[in-house]
Order: C-alpha cells, then structure tokens, then sequence
C-alpha cells in the first residue's frame, strides 16, 4: 500500500476538496500517514486569495528541494490552476498539478504518476462537473460540509476564484438532501453549505430549486440539527433565506455576509455589482428579523485608488451594522485580475495603517456587542475540551465560541447543552453548565 500525506491551505471549500481527495485516495488503496516526512505522496492543496497565501506551498516545496528522493509532490487546488506548468519549473522535483475542477480525473492521473509520468496534469476549466467521490473522509465528527456550487461567475476586480476554480456549477438538490440523510444516518448533527456563493445556487435537475428552498429541505432532514452556510454574496441575497431562518430552527441564525467595501465608489471600482445602499437594504432585512441574526463580513482596506473618505465610510459602515466579527485582510495584486493594473494603489504602510484602526475599531464594537449576552442561556454544540483552562468548548447557533466550566465528569462532547454566559471578551463568551 501506497503512503500519502496531505496539507491544506486556504478556505473551508479547499477543507472539504481535501476531504473528498483522501475518499478517492483511500478508495484507490492509498493509506494516509501524519507527515510529509514518512509519507511517499505529499499533496499540497494550495490557496492562492492572497501573495502571502500562494507563498506558503513554495515555502513547504523549497523545504524538499534537496532532498525528495523516494518521494513524490503533487500541488493542488488555486496554486495548481493558476500557475499551471510553470510549477514544473519553479519546482522540478513536483511530478502533478492540478486544479479543483478537474479532481473527477484524480483515479487517471494517479495512474500515471504509478507510471513514472513526471509531468502529470489537470487543468482544463471547461467542465460542467462537480466533484462527486465513492468516499469523503471527514475530520470532524460533528460537523460535516457539503458543497453545493463550485466556481464563480462574478468577476470581482481583485480576486483570482474566477481563474482558479472555474465557472459556477450547482449539484442537483437530490444528491445534496441525499448526502444530507446519509451524514445524519452517519451520526452527524451540523451540517455546512459551502460555496464560494451559496446563494447562487441553480438545481439543475427538473426541481429548479433555488438557494433558499434547498437550505430549509437541508434543515428538515431527520437528525440535523444545524444547518450552517457560508459565503453569501450580496447581490444574489434574497428575502426567502431570511423567512427561512426565521421560520425553520435549526437553520443557524448567523448569515457571512461580506460587504469588501462601505464605499459605493470602490464597491464600483471592486466591481461588486451592489451599492452600499442596497448591502444595508440587506442588513435592514435582517435585522428586522423575528429571529436575532448574528452578521459577519470579509473586508479589504487599501484597493487601488481607496481615499482616506473611503475608509472612512467603511469604518462608518461598521458601526452602523454592528457585526459580530469582521475578517479584514489587506489589498493584495492578484495576478489575471482587473486591478492588478490599476494605478494609485496604495502604499503598504498606509494599508497596514488602515488594517490596524479598522481591526481596533472593530474590536470595541465586538466588545460591546457580546457583554450583551452575559446572564442569557444558550445552546450550545460541544466541540472540545481545554485542558489548560478545564473549560469545555461550546459553539452557539450564532457561531459564536461560548468557553465554559461543568461540575460533573460525563463527556459533552458532541452534545448539545444549555449554558448560561457569565462573562465576555471581543471575540469569545465563557458561562457555567446550566442543563
Ligand atoms: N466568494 C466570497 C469570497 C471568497 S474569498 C465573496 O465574494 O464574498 C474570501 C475573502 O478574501 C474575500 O471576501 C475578500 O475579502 C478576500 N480577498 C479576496 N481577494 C483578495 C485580494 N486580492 N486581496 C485581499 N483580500 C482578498
Ligand atoms: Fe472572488 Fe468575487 Fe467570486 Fe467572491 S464573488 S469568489 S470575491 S470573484
Ligand atoms: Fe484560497 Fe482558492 Fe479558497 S484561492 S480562499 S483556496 S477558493
């Protein structure tokens, strides 16, 4: 039996490929091993979102430069795509590249990776398939991803997705609510919709079910509990996710909504396709709610061009909504994209500046928005347990990490309880067992 070792990168889509890519390694009678030192395959599944992000595989390939006899390298995913055979060159001792749509062909290029082939590759982005395996390996047991579109067809100035991971392809609404019945039969409680937009979601088959209609059948399969999705874009968030959320409870109340900019003029420049405007048209729809939706966004500071009036509206942009946590990252050229050619980017020491107030000003919102959960009771999904502080640790259906201490000696793990909040920090709540 042959060894193999895997490292992801990147986001939770690149997580779950990873999943599915140890279903077919393992159906095809590879065994996984826990580094890259004792294993005779290494993949790498790349992320390419950010410079610093592509770095990191380079980092990992140079660290085997010298030495990779017996071994043999594979670099998937983002990186895979976009450099395509240029990674021959840059790193010799890689013998197979290839990108996420074309892991249906996985079998066949391992295959010729047995055979001696050095130069194996998968990078045709002209494909209508989505990645469907005899087997996924899940790592954790419970909470299970399911993927229900791949690519993207938006074509956001800065971001490479578009060119990495090819054009948006829904799987049908039966084989999602099938996979959804097997994972609880399985003994899986949590249930995560990914997508890079989920809401953009098109059934192909006869059904035509949209995003919304999809999302509640998830959460009325028998066992599931949660239903969590991640990310949503703002132009293709309608009304029905709200009434769904607010209808149907074990649609978690949490939506990631990333709003990139709080300026029109740069969400124009970005090539966003809303305004600010219409976003908090959006925010508004929530916050009218019944249910209370904890709201989370990603935002870039520094786009080429971005005034210090910009940045100032999204720092604006911030109070008014109130998020409970925010993912901001600086401008990062991109290569293919749009604003890779943009003149007046901005100097890096301005964008870290920028990076600094907005994740300051950010955690003083987060700082006020959970003391208001001390003395509440909320369930909670057991996920771990911390030694060093013995506090088990809790996830509400908000997303947020609620950290607490319980008397008694059963195991909680994977259980869901009752906790009372006693405390509060910018980015976590502690409490007590309640029941
Ligand atoms: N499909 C999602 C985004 C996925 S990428 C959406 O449209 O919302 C995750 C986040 O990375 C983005 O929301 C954005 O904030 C950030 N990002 C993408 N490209 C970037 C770049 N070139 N520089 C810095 N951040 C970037
Ligand atoms: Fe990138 Fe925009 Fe597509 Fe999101 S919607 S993946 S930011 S191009
Ligand atoms: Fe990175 Fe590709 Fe995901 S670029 S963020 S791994 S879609």
């Amino acid at each position: 039996m042959k060894t193999f070792y895997i490292e992801t990168f990147g986001c939770q889509m690149n997580a779950h490929d990873s999943e599915k890519v140890v279903g077919t390694l393992v159906t095809e009678g590879y065994q996984q091993v826990e580094t890259a030192e004792e294993a005779e395959l290494v993949f790498y599944n790349t992320c390419s979102i950010r410079d610093k992000a592509e770095q990191k595989v380079f980092n990992r390939l140079q660290q085997f430069k010298k030495d990779s006899k017996g071994k043999t390298f594979a670099v998937l995913g983002c990186v895979a795509q976009q450099e395509g055979e240029k990674i021959f060159e840059k790193a010799p001792h890689v013998s197979m590249v290839c990108g996420s749509a074309s892991y249906n062909k996985l079998p066949q290029m391992l295959v010729q990776l047995e055979a001696g082939n050095k130069r194996v590759t998968g990078l045709s982005l002209d494909t209508e398939d989505t990645f469907e395996t005899p087997m996924t390996r899940r790592d954790n047991p419970h909470r299970a991803y399911i993927t229900i579109i791949e690519g993207c067809d938006k074509s956001c100035a800065y971001c490479v997705v578009p060119f990495t991971r090819g054009p948006e392809r829904s799987r049908t609404s039966a084989s999602v609510i099938a996979e959804s019945r097997q994972l609880a039969e399985m003994g899986y409680s949590e249930i995560m919709l990914l997508g890079q937009n989920v809401n953009s979601y098109r059934d192909p088959s006869p059904a035509a079910w949209d995003f919304a209609t999809l999302l509640d059948a998830v959460g009325r399969v028998e066992g599931i509990r949660r239903v969590r999705f991640t990310t949503s874009h703002p132009r293709d968030f309608v009304r029905p996710i709200i009434e769904a959320i607010a209808t149907n409870p074990s649609l978690c109340n949490h939506v990631h909504l990333p709003v990139q900019s709080g300026s029109s003029r740069v969400l124009e420049a970005m090539r966003r396709s809303y305004t600010r405007e219409e976003y908090m048209q959006r925010i508004a729809w929530m916050k009218a709610s019944p249910r209370a939706i904890a709201i989370t966004t990603d935002v870039i500071v520094g786009f080429p061009g971005e005034t210090e009036e910009d940045f100032r509206a999204t720092l604006a942009l911030l109070d008014e909504v109130e998020y409970d946590s925010v993912f901001s990252f600086k401008y990062s050229r991109r290569p293919n994209t749009h604003a890779l050619a943009l003149e007046d980017q901005i100097p890096e020491e301005e964008k870290s500046r920028r990076l600094a107030v907005l994740q300051e000003h950010q955690r003083q919102i987060q700082i006020r928005r959970n003391a208001d959960y001390v003395g509440r009771v909320e369930e909670c999904l057991v996920e771990g347990f911390n030694k060093a502080t013995v506090q088990w640790i809790g996830r509400t259906s908000q997303h947020k990490t609620l950290n607490f201490v319980h008397a008694g000696s059963e195991d909680l793990l994977g259980r869901y309880v009752d906790v009372r909040v006693t405390r509060s920090g910018p980015n976590s709540l502690a409490g007590e067992y309640a029941h």
